[in-house]
């Protein structure tokens, strides 16, 4: 079990397959990019599954999240997910994603052992989405969108970052449009993880204000903390049901008491927290020839040092050295 010292247990593991991405979020990169990691850097895909395994069947992860950078640009996203889904103690398996090529994958990952998708959609309008991300891919992820919606990778979550005069209007007619296409929306607050240092609390879009634009259009109505568990979303039901809308607060609202997670970088160092300043090199110890004891013991310890929270509202926050890209987000 992965156990921390204010007796929190992580079951949930959260694997970053790259560091690279088709898209270039101005919350999350500048234009020309990152400096990427090396291909001999990163976890080949046997070192993947191996941890994987390890983390099921040693540690009580009970599910695995794939993500990036862009978990679709790995080569060998489909055989992963394959082999996790064939492990002894089947992990539920899900994806995050910017929706880009999963026209083309999202059948194939279903048959795969995929159970579900978060698909990251900042606006309806394919202009905004061209100076948000810096490309003009729109129509790929609606069409991507609805590939996984027809594959039934349910429920698919629609992931909207809110920015000050950019999107900032488009809350209420973002959750109709998901509402209609039976995507369960959740806004995040932005985070202070961009390598270009552009966070500015004063200018941040809040919970409360995404809750009082979409009250001016739709009743909610809030859903039970025992129904939320540890998820970071807190939710709402939309006009009564079946839908529902979810606020992922992480400066405003933090939900760190709860969490449940540890996760894996690209380059097989785990954290135990997005905002973590430590990390814990796994792929050094399995290429110096570590037993699974011996790695399952490393990760251990690795959490037990989990700190209490992220603190992103305290002054004296200090924001990751590495972008969230890189961290997995
Ligand atoms: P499900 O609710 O199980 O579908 O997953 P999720 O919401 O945890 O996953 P997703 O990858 O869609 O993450 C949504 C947002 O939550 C992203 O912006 C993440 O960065 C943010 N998030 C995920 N994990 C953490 C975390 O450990 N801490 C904080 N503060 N935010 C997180
Ligand atoms: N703050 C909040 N969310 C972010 N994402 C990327 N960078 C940030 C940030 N700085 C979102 C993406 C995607 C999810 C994985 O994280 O939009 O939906
Ligand atoms: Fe790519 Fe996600 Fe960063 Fe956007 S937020 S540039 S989709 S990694």
């Amino acid at each position: 079990m992965l156990l921390d010292t204010y007796g929190r247990v992580a079951t949930d593991l959260r694997v970053s397959l790259t560091d690279r991405c088709n898209l270039r979020c101005t919350y999350c990169m500048p234009e020309e990019g990152l400096q990427w990691l090396a291909k001999p850097e990163l976890l080949t895909d046997d070192e993947i599954v191996r941890l994987v395994d390890i983390a099921v069947n040693e540690l009580g992860v009970e599910d695995v999240r794939f993500t990036g950078g862009e978990p679709l640009l790995r080569p060998g996203l489909t055989g992963i997910v394959q082999r996790c889904a064939e492990l002894p103690r089947r992990p539920k398996l899900s994806l995050t994603t910017n929706g880009i090529g999963l026209e083309r994958t999202a059948a194939a990952l279903r048959d795969a052992g995929l159970d579900r998708v978060n698909v990251s959609l900042d606006t309806l309008d394919p202009e905004v989405f061209q100076r948000m991300t810096r490309r003009k891919r729109h129509a790929d992820v609606l069409r991507g969108l609805a590939a996984a919606h027809e594959a039934g990778l349910a429920p698919v979550k629609v992931n909207s970052v809110l920015m000050p005069g950019l999107n900032d209007g488009e809350a209420p007619a973002l959750l109709a449009w998901a509402v209609e296409h039976d995507y369960e929306l959740r806004f995040i607050e932005q985070m202070p993880l961009d390598p270009q240092h552009g966070w500015q609390r004063e200018g941040m879009i809040t919970a409360a204000d995404i809750l009082e634009s979409l009250r001016g259009r739709f009743t909610l109505t809030p859903e039970g903390d025992e129904e939320r568990g540890s998820a970071p979303a807190e939710r709402w039901v939309v006009d009564g049901g079946p839908h529902r809308v979810g606020v992922i607060a992480s400066v405003t609202r933090p939900f760190c008491r709860a969490c449940d997670r540890t996760r894996l970088t690209a380059d097989g160092q785990v954290r135990t927290c997005l905002f973590a300043t430590e990390e814990s090199d796994l792929r050094g110890a399995l290429r110096a020839g570590a037993d699974d004891a011996e790695i399952a013991a490393r990760w251990r310890t690795a959490m037990w040092g989990k700190k209490a929270g992220a603190g992103i509202d305290d002054p004296s926050f200090v924001q990751p050295s590495r972008p969230m890209s890189a961290i997995g987000g």
